[in-house]
């Protein structure tokens, strides 16, 4: 059975505020990436991109979805400014993959709108789609290197994938991304020799291998140790102004997500909870938010899936 917008049913107060966003402070480092991106031939590549005056970049409005009859979001309004690094935080199974996927056009909601760049995504034909997700790079959960490629081939591979350009361009474009994240001596590597946080870095080259307009990153510091997490977080923040896009990352970390984010968003089962600057959120006496900043075990955050008590599952008694 599919559920229809008037059943999904998780109901959210309107608990967070907004405020204004802090601008990004531009290291000198940033803007040397800046000018050798700028350098290059990208631009010239992809005509076709003009952005709008509008100063948001992704918008979600009054979002409803569910998988099948689960509700999984329900209500959510969230804005995503240009030039902006905005951290999507909370619990396993909040739904934040979800909403990066709905931002990529991957499911579509029962209800409400999710605009990129002024265009309604769930409204797209595939062509346009498919050009929308072009301007779009995406840091996979599990950073999803092809293995049998090397470094350089995955890095390569939407290039490949998605321009005509000429080889020896592919060439010094890949060698210039593996470049900004530290790896171009990596390129022969295949993924299997390289470390965690290396192979992290690469599918981050991977990532903006197209100078996206907009980069999501799922959970861009999972297993990394603290060295490589500090790493892999000054570069997203890097690149991000570097390249001039809007970058959505999805993580657990809060010290990492607060260093680089000019702005958090506080989602628990399937709804805003709180929103704000890492500065406001970690002054906030919101009991969800104290939870997950401090890491208490204790809270608002259920441990258990949501469904039927035990002694029912274990057929003890209760309705069956
Ligand atoms: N393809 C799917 N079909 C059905 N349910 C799904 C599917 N993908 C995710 N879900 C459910 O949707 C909910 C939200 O999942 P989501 O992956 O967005 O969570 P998350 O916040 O990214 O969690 P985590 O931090 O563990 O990655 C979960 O309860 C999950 O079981
Ligand atoms: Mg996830």
């Amino acid at each position: 059975m599919r559920v229809s917008a008037a059943e999904v049913s998780i109901s959210c107060g309107d608990r967070g505020q907004s405020y204004a966003f802090i601008p990004p402070q531009v290291s000198a480092a940033a803007v040397t990436i800046a000018e050798l991106f700028r350098a290059h031939v990208l631009q010239w590549a992809f005509p076709s991109f003009t952005s709008t005056l509008l100063s948001h970049l992704v918008d979600i409005r009054d979002l409803n979805f569910g998988y099948n009859e689960r509700p999984i979001l329900a209500g959510l309004t969230m804005q995503f400014e240009r030039g902006k690094v905005i951290a999507v935080m909370g619990g396993s199974g909040s739904g934040k993959t979800t909403v990066l996927r709905l931002i990529g056009g991957q499911i579509t909601a029962q209800s409400g709108s999710v605009t990129v760049d002024g265009q309604d995504v769930a409204a797209l034909d595939q062509p346009s789609l498919y050009r929308l997700r072009r301007r779009m790079g995406m840091l996979f959960q599990h950073g999803a290197l092809f293995t049998d490629l090397s470094v350089f081939d995955n890095v390569a591979f939407p290039l490949r994938e998605h321009t005509a350009l000429p080889a020896s361009m592919i060439h010094d474009l890949v060698l210039m991304k593996l470049h900004a994240v530290g790896l171009s001596n990596a390129a022969s590597l295949k993924p299997s020799e390289i470390s965690g946080g290396m192979a992290r870095r690469v599918a981050l080259a991977r990532a903006i291998a197209l100078d996206p307009q907009l980069i999501m990153y799922d959970e861009p510091f999972a297993g990394l140790d603290p060295i490589s997490m500090g790493v892999t977080a000054n570069l997203i923040r890097k690149l991000n102004d570097a390249l001039g896009s809007t970058s959505i990352v999805v993580s657990h970390d809060v010290h990492e997500s607060f260093l680089i984010a000019d702005y958090v968003y506080f989602l628990s089962q399937g709804c805003i909870v709180a929103h704000g600057t890492p500065q406001e959120m970690r002054a906030s006496s919101d009991p969800y938010v104290k939870q997950f900043v401090n890491a208490q075990a204790d809270g608002p955050v259920p441990f258990h899936y949501p469904g039927r008590p035990i002694d029912q599952l274990l057929g003890m008694g209760g309705e069956s």
